[in-house]
């Protein structure tokens, strides 16, 4: 249940120019870049109402339950375990079987897409939702279990069936419900559902295994995290932290420098390796280089192949944010979520028209973010025989720069970031914005004007302007949105007028509505201010510009993600991931919360929640 009754916190007084003006100084000192017209000017400076947003703020806190801001209802639409399927069986987290799980609602749901039905309309109150399944975690899902990297045969099965997608439909009458097992239902999964490879990097000899000796088809999708809407109504996904799940010693091995790059460690995050040897990097050093993709799948046909496009690179890609450009081309920019890596755009070939399809996104240009400290941000062209990328440094072909995204970048001295993660583009600016989680490894000696601050532990937002809103361009301008963090002790920096409720830190994902205001997800707030990770708005432009204000927040030991909006703005889908979770300390058996049954025989379940007003408007206001 969600507590409706928190009182609206008083904002704090806002800071004085001055004390505006000195903070650019500091930021000034700190980045050697002059960042002026970071912060609105005029009347609403200082101005606690200066936002658009009309709702009550909601407090700060951390309690076994998730909260919205008052004047809204927070109700839990999909749990774990429920039935996808017509024909999925009961469930019964004491005896899980992956045949079950294989057509029940998968772990720890993540990105959210709504996809209007019918196909084609901008219906509110009718369509699917189209979920990715990002990871496990062994010690929260199963009984007994106290390590996430021994798991039994049976557990591994479980797992796999627990990744992927959820395709559900769902129907607004008087609150919002599941309809459950009609035609659109499916699941996706990380051992059953096969992906065809298309793009630069499909049939390469480095792509081929024993059981795919084409290098074109590939069982599963990894740690699918966040991810877009294409408008030919299909959805993106990034495959992220693909790295967990393969073991092995492939030491000497011909890919062995490429394992290491992206992460990949003889002792594996999950136990996967153990039970299947494509996992296994000794067996099949290959295998790595058919996950870390941007995937496409279709929401709207269960029978489709979903693919993996290879032109649009590999990394550990937080998500795909797609824009179709002014003169056609479609672009989708994307995160490599770790510390120290880089921010991706792919420019099509050819521009959509009706009869577009993904296959649009297999001919194209690929290129990595350089920021310099003038404020220009060069996009830099990841093109096979261009500049470094030839076959002195290892690329024979365009193959080889897909499946070697990370160092291709490296030789082209794209700028090394702080954890990108989401980004989103504003429907009504066209401005880009970009979250960097944090990175607390950056050195003083190491910062740069896009990433200012050393042992950065709050993250930040940049904003990035195409020019004439010309996201093919090659060069953009960008500028610091905020830093995130406490402003009285963090050098952090927002709208003045941010209250104590309205800082946050470490933002993950992003999504705009269809106003333009900015809505920002958390991971990692309890780290740093011991309150839950949850949703905050603001204004992109105007006098409400990063007055950010806390909306949402989720039950202990949760992440929330997936932000998305129904086409007028009347729901939020939010994810609630790993509640009660193993990162603070919680197991199945003792859960930091037991959210959302609240019965002593049931584990914590990752849950999508319908957010709505209580008198039917727009969210926030
Ligand atoms: Fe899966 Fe970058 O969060
Ligand atoms: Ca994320
Ligand atoms: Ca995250």
């Amino acid at each position: 249940m969600v507590d409706h009754e928190n009182a609206p916190s008083n904002p704090t007084l806002g800071a004085t120019l001055g004390e505006v003006v000195a903070r650019r100084q500091v930021l000034k000192g700190l980045a050697g870049v002059a960042t002026l017209a970071l912060l609105p000017a005029g009347p609403g400076l200082a101005n606690g109402n200066a936002s658009t947003l009309r709702s009550a703020e909601l407090a700060k806190g951390m309690d076994r339950d998730h909260h919205v801001a008052s004047g809204h209802d927070a109700r839990v639409l999909m749990r774990w375990g429920d039935p996808v399927l017509g024909d999925a069986p009961p469930w019964n987290p004491f005896d899980q079987r992956a045949a079950a799980q294989e057509k029940q609602f998968g772990y720890n749901n993540d990105f959210l897409a709504f996809m209007p039905l019918p196909r084609g309309s901008s219906s509110a109150d009718h369509g699917l939702l189209c979920v990715s399944h990002e990871y496990t975690r062994a010690k929260t899902m199963f009984p007994g279990a106290t390590s996430n990297r021994k798991v039994t045969r049976a557990q591994y099965e479980v797992e796999m069936a627990a990744h992927g997608f959820s395709v559900i439909e769902v129907k607004r009458d008087d609150s919002w419900r599941v309809v459950h097992g009609g035609p659109f239902a499916r699941r996706v999964t990380a051992g059953k559902t096969e992906f065809e490879i298309t793009g630069p990097a499909a049939g390469h000899a480095r792509m081929r295994t024993e059981a795919d000796p084409t290098g074109r088809r590939v069982l599963g999708t990894l740690n699918n995290c966040a991810g877009g809407v294409t408008p030919w109504g299909t959805v993106l996904s990034g495959e992220e932290n693909f790295h967990f799940y393969f073991g092995g010693d492939a030491r000497g091995a011909p890919e062995a420098a490429n394992h290491r790059r992206y992460g990949i460690k003889a002792k594996s995050t999950f136990g996967w390796w153990r039970h299947d040897p494509r996992f296994d990097v000794a067996r099949e050093p290959n295998e790595p280089n058919r996950f870390g993709w941007i995937v496409e799948i279709d929401p709207y046909d269960p029978t489709a192949t979903p693919k993996k496009r290879t032109a649009l690179g590999r990394a550990k890609h937080e998500g795909a944010a797609v824009v179709v450009n002014g003169d056609g081309r479609v672009v989708v920019y994307s995160g490599d979520d770790e510390i120290f890596e880089y921010v991706y755009k792919f420019v099509s070939r050819d521009a959509f028209g009706p009869e577009a399809s993904g296959d649009l996104l297999d001919e194209g240009t690929l290129h990595v973010a350089r920021f310099d400290a003038d404020g220009t941000l060069a996009w830099l062209p990841l093109i096979w025989g261009e500049g470094p990328l030839v076959p002195e440094n290892g690329f024979d072909s365009q193959a080889d720069v897909s499946i070697e995204t990370r160092r291709a970048a490296d030789l082209l001295g794209a700028t090394r970031m702080d954890r990108p993660e989401d980004i989103a583009v504003d429907p009504v600016s066209g401005r880009v914005y970009l979250s960097l989680t944090n990175n607390s490894k950056r050195r003083s000696g190491d910062t740069d004007a896009a990433n200012p601050r050393p042992r950065n532990r709050f993250g930040h937002i940049l904003e990035l302007a195409p020019p004439a809103a010309d996201h093919a361009a090659e060069t953009f301008r960008w500028d610091i949105f905020l830093l995130a963090g406490d402003p009285a002790a963090h050098g952090a920096r927002y709208h003045p007028a941010v209250s104590t409720e309205g800082w946050f830190a470490t933002p993950d994902n992003l999504a705009f509505d269809s106003r333009g205001r900015l809505w920002i997800a958390t991971d990692g707030a309890p780290d740093i201010g011991g309150f839950a990770d949850g949703l905050w708005a603001c204004d992109a432009r105007g006098e409400g510009r990063a007055l950010t204000r806390h909306f949402y927040r989720g039950p202990r030991g949760a992440e929330v993600t997936g932000p998305c909006f129904t086409p007028d703005d009347t729901t939020l889908f939010v994810s609630v991931q790993h509640p009660g979770g193993d990162f603070y300390g919680g197991s199945f058996d003792h859960p930091a919360t037991r959210w959302p049954d609240f019965r002593d025989d049931t584990p914590p379940r990752p849950s999508v929640v319908a957010i709505t007003r209580k008198d039917g408007g727009p969210i926030g206001g």
